[in-house]
């Protein structure tokens, strides 16, 4: 099949989170199923700099602008994987991230960056801009590329498309007078359309007009067609209930392998968990902690938003700290979510270690490092550093949600007895599940450490590696097209 997979970042070349990891790799893995995918992204300045040898397809004259918008061709790095890029210096060229400026606001235009660029992904899905190239499918992502599968709804011999939810936080809603920059279709302004509670919704015309709909994860699936996780969406994501399904990401385990992994100090496997140690005691010193193997040392990635309950590690950190147990933690957002942090670091100098900040290196060294890994998410679509956790050894602590609830098996007495548990699972995304979690992990850890290396060997033998997800797209794509 022709597969345009369209995305608004993808790692290595752009990253704010797991998207630009799944973006990055499962183009990748389709590829090696036979398909001619390409990934189509926009030009951001950063990802231009870093690339070689693009070549122009075509000059496009889109309604939403009168600016210069080009569609460029290259490979995606490292790989044959083609790659348009939908370059436009007046939207793309600027410093900060795809969606906020340097000081973390949203750029205030957004709407109109993103509809440019759904406008180009449709030109390009409707073969009129690559002479060479047509898609059979497009499969969309977040709300970036919602506009996809309204527009190609427009006409009547379309390729089929399908819409990925990553994160049904994230909806891309603007008002009237954004909509109304954007030289849209007035019908796109109701409510069987892209109007919701009277703004205009770039996710919208992904659930209402993509052929197909994902998300993430199984749980993920089901849970959002509850109020408590839906968003306010519920009420639609029941009525295409029959189109959606939760097809759980993988790891690109090129990328997150312990034994291959050149950004850490010491490479280990299953077969040599001892040569996991020196990682501990590097990322100790890093931190200025006491260099000691027999304390439990946990770690926490990622964005400081509320969905990932960085709140709850800190408000339980007293009950945590009582014990012996220290902690690394990783992130960048929220600023009273970073002072805390900080905060907490400065009040207990020889446990926690707080890094503010962006940093790909660390985020591999503390999954190397720490023995079990904090993710007490609220809701968590997929999430990624659970299964990135698992290949190193680094025992996930979790919530029963979304795709952590897929990945990681609780140390339950049934689950020890019969070798398959993985990880800590609380039932709940609150102090008192996480306290009573992570205390079981430190009893564990210091009096039972066969057990713990034991858990240990069977999460870093757990895979989650791309195929068996990307072929269930395959098979969904395949579905889509003959439909
Ligand atoms: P989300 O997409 O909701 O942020 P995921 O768990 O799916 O959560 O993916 C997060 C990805 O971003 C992981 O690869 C993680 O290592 C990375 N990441 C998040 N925050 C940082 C950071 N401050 N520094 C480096 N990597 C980070
Ligand atoms: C979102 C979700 C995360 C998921 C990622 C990639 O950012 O928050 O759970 O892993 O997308 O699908």
């Amino acid at each position: 099949m022709n597969i345009l997979f369209v995305a608004s970042e993808a790692h290595p070349l752009i990253k704010t989170g797991g998207l630009a990891d799944v973006a990055g790799s499962l183009p990748l893995a389709l590829r090696a199923l036979g398909h001619d995918i390409r990934l189509i992204l926009p030009g951001y300045a950063s990802i231009l700099e870093q690339m070689d040898g693009l070549q122009t397809v075509a000059t496009l004259s889109l309604p939403v602008t009168t600016a210069p918008v080009t569609l460029l061709r290259g490979n995606f790095p490292g790989s044959e994987l083609p790659m348009y890029l939908v370059d436009s210096p007046e939207y793309f060229a600027r410093p900060g991230n795809p969606y906020v400026d340097t000081d973390g606001n949203d750029w205030p235009d957004n709407a109109l960056r993103f509809a440019l660029f759904g406008r180009a992904v449709t030109s390009l899905s409707m073969g009129t801009v690559d002479p060479d190239w047509q898609p059979d499918l497009v499969h969309c992502n977040d709300w970036q590329s919602g506009l996809v599968p309204a527009l190609l709804s427009q006409h009547p011999k379309r390729p089929a498309s399908v819409f990925t939810i990553h994160n049904l936080a994230y909806q891309g809603l603007f008002s009237w007078n954004k909509f109304s920059e954007l030289a849209l279709p007035e019908s796109f302004w109701s409510a069987d359309s892209m109007e919701f509670y009277d703004q205009f919704s770039f996710i919208k015309g992904g659930l209402i007009h993509a052929d197909y709909l994902t998300t993430v994860s199984p749980t993920y699936a089901s849970e959002i067609l509850r109020p408590e996780f839906s968003c306010g969406l519920d009420g639609l994501l029941q009525h295409r209930s029959t189109d959606l399904t939760g097809i759980l990401n993988g790891v690109d385990y090129q990328v997150w392998s312990p034994d291959t992994d050149s950004l850490i100090n010491s490479q280990y496997e299953a077969t040599s968990p001892q040569n996991k140690a020196p990682n501990k005691a590097a990322l100790q010193q890093m931190f200025g902690l006491p260099v000691r193997d027999d304390v439990l040392l946990l770690g926490h990635i990622g964005r400081l938003v509320e969905q990932k309950g960085v709140d709850l590690i800190i408000d339980a950190a007293d009950d945590i700290l009582a014990q012996d147990i220290q902690l690394v933690t990783l992130g960048t957002g929220n600023a009273a979510l970073q002072s805390r942090l900080q905060k907490l670091s400065a009040q207990y100098p020889r446990q926690v270690g707080t890094h503010i900040g962006y940093n790909e290196p660390l985020a591999h060294q503390i999954e190397a490092g720490a023995d079990a890994f904090l993710m007490p998410s609220r809701f968590e679509p997929c999430g990624l550093n659970q299964l990135y956790s698992l290949r190193y050894g680094t025992l996930p602590i979790v919530t029963h949600t979304g795709g952590l609830a897929d990945s990681v098996v609780d140390a339950s007495d049934d689950a020890m007895a019969d070798g398959r548990a993985t990880g800590f699972v609380m039932p709940h995304a609150d102090v008192t599940s996480l306290s009573a979690r992570v205390t079981a992990a430190a009893e564990l850890f210091q009096q039972r450490p066969k057990s713990w290396k034991s858990m240990m060997r069977t999460a870093m033998q757990q895979d989650f590696g791309w195929d068996r997800s990307a072929r269930a797209y395959e098979a969904l794509y395949r579905k889509a097209v003959t439909a």
